[in-house]
């Protein structure tokens, strides 16, 4: 059987978690989610790899290297989520099963976080839970590699 193997990436100020508005992201660090995600990818036999970056080139780096060897790719793209062309290119160009992740919901707040330039070209979004987003994330990703689950997006 073929390995399953996910990368989850997080784009900038994300290494704040626990102490970056807690308010709207809650209080886990970033070192608690990723022992979480890999506790379920330990319990599913799925390999995982977490990388996090502030800068936006090493993002897409992270992005095209995703596309080498990744069964299916998490993102967080951070606040790179409203600004970056280069991201949704990289995006566009990686054809492995993508799903944007984010804690809070941007659509719930300002405007200006409202436009993402990642979710017209990854099969799905997950925003609003939290730390548990990383998690539902890992499930999503899960269903579209194993044929679990159908996304209007495939094709992407
Ligand atoms: C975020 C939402 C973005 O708007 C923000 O810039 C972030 C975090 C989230 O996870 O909720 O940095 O992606």
């Amino acid at each position: 059987m073929t390995k399953t193997l996910f990368h989850i990436l997080n784009g900038p100020n994300l290494n704040l978690l626990g102490q970056r508005e807690p308010e709207i992201y809650g209080r886990e660090t970033l070192d608690d989610i990723e022992q979480s995600c890999r506790k379920w990818a330990e319990e599913r036999g799925v390999e995982l790899t977490t990388r996090q970056t502030n800068s936006e080139g090493t993002l897409v780096d992270y992005i095209q290297n995703a596309t080498e060897d990744a069964s299916a790719l998490i993102i967080n793209p951070g606040a790179y989520t409203h600004t970056s062309i280069a991201l949704h290119d990289a995006l566009a160009a990686c054809k492995i099963p993508k799903i944007e992740l984010h804690l809070s919901n941007p659509h719930a707040r300002e405007p200006f976080r409202h436009r993402s330039f990642a979710s017209s070209v990854v099969n799905g979004i997950i925003c609003g839970f939290g730390a548990h987003g990383y998690i539902l994330a890992l499930e999503a990703a899960f269903g579209l590699t194993h044929g679990q689950t159908v996304s209007k997006n495939s094709d992407i």
